[in-house]
């Protein structure tokens, strides 16, 4: 296959290689994803991370097992495998779909090489219309929070909540950017904060619990984050800790926009109650584990509640920034995540 490079995916000498995330922002390794095993223990263990990320690997993975010979029934079990890896993000499975499709092909190997360089394509083209959408929508001056990551690491492009605001910033309308620090995984202290500040974005990190306290003090314009899955009533679940935030905004009467490329629109997902959620692994609230070694801080086997995502109801958003367009509440309550039956 061509080789190809994102910020945090290639494609060198017909293997794929991901940047491990969980490694970030101390040390950049580049780690193979040889097998469908490996890529599967990357995605579970957060070194690649991410909804458009997670399922452009294993589409990328699929494409080459394909192109080194791998039979159509071993393709199926490997696209089945790599489909279960994580539960909450549709981006993998709505990717997946569309690999399943090129399997079906009867030349399958140029199907599905030609289906995963495309899914890479279009997610840099996402990325970039939802900026488009996006930043109008950013008033001159703005100090803006977002949560987790969700910048050039977690897509093939620019990104999509980070993407709005980087690209708000180049165009002198974002002042500064909060940068919720994401417990348990630290994704914004560790991967946003890295990405902006190698943009040279002015921020700040914060834990999640000071953002109340920075609300009440007028210091936040409009909050901006990602998706992991869209459901058809608007309900949108994101990082754990996205709802809370949610809820503030409204409380203090700031803007909280979701942006997201239509991949991790669900139609058929009625609301958010029906999104799975994952749990995870208690060591990851007991202490710290990542490159570094682990420290617990939590009395041994203390019982833990460990939810990767949350849930924000649809009443507490005020748009939608999809690549085709701001969807705003009134759409959203006339259905227009609806799966459409004409
Ligand atoms: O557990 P993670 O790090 O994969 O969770 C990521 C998020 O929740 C992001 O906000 C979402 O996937 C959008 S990334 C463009």
């Amino acid at each position: 296959m061509q080789t190809l490079q994102t910020t945090s995916l290639k494609i060198t000498d017909n293997q794929l290689w991901i940047l491990d995330q969980q490694a970030l922002p101390q040390q950049k390794n580049w780690l193979s994803a040889g097998n469908t095993d490996a890529l599967v223990g990357h995605i579970h263990a957060l070194r690649v991370r991410g909804a458009p990320l997670i399922g452009l690997s294993a589409s990328l993975l699929l494409a080459l097992q394909a192109e080194q010979g791998m039979s159509r029934d071993d393709l199926q079990d490997s696209l089945l495998t790599l489909r279960a890896a994580r539960p909450t993000a549709v981006n993998l499975m709505n990717n997946l779909d569309r690999m399943q499709e090129a399997l079906a092909a009867e030349d399958y190997v140029t199907a599905l090489v030609r289906e995963a360089l495309r899914l890479v394509d279009e997610d840099r083209q996402l990325c970039d219309n939802i900026a488009l959408a996006g930043t109008p929508l950013i008033t001159a001056g703005s100090r803006i929070l977002t949560h987790c990551n969700t910048g050039g690491l977690a897509t093939a492009g620019v990104g999509t909540a980070l993407g709005v605001i980087t690209r708000g910033w180049q165009q002198g309308k974002v002042a500064h950017v909060w940068v919720g620090e994401t417990r348990p995984l630290l994704q914004g202290g560790r991967l946003t904060a890295w990405e902006l500040s190698e943009s040279g974005i002015p921020c700040q990190l914060i834990t999640d619990s000071m953002a109340a306290a920075l609300m009440a003090d007028r210091q936040v314009d409009a909050i901006w984050v990602g998706a992991d899955r869209i459901a058809a009533n608007g309900d949108v679940a994101n990082k754990i800790g996205t709802y809370s935030l949610a809820v503030l905004a409204r409380y203090h009467e700031i803007p909280f926009y979701v942006a997201a490329p239509h991949t991790t629109l669900d139609r058929h997902c009625p609301s958010g109650k029906d999104i799975p959620i994952e749990q995870r692994a208690a060591g990851e609230v007991t202490g710290v584990a990542g490159s570094f070694g682990a420290v617990q801080w939590a009395p041994e086997n203390i019982r833990v509640h460990n939810p990767a995502f949350d849930v924000t109801p649809a009443a507490l958003i005020s748009g939608w920034v999809l690549d085709t367009g701001l969807i705003t509440p009134e759409q959203v309550a006339e259905g227009i995540f609806r799966p459409q039956t004409n």
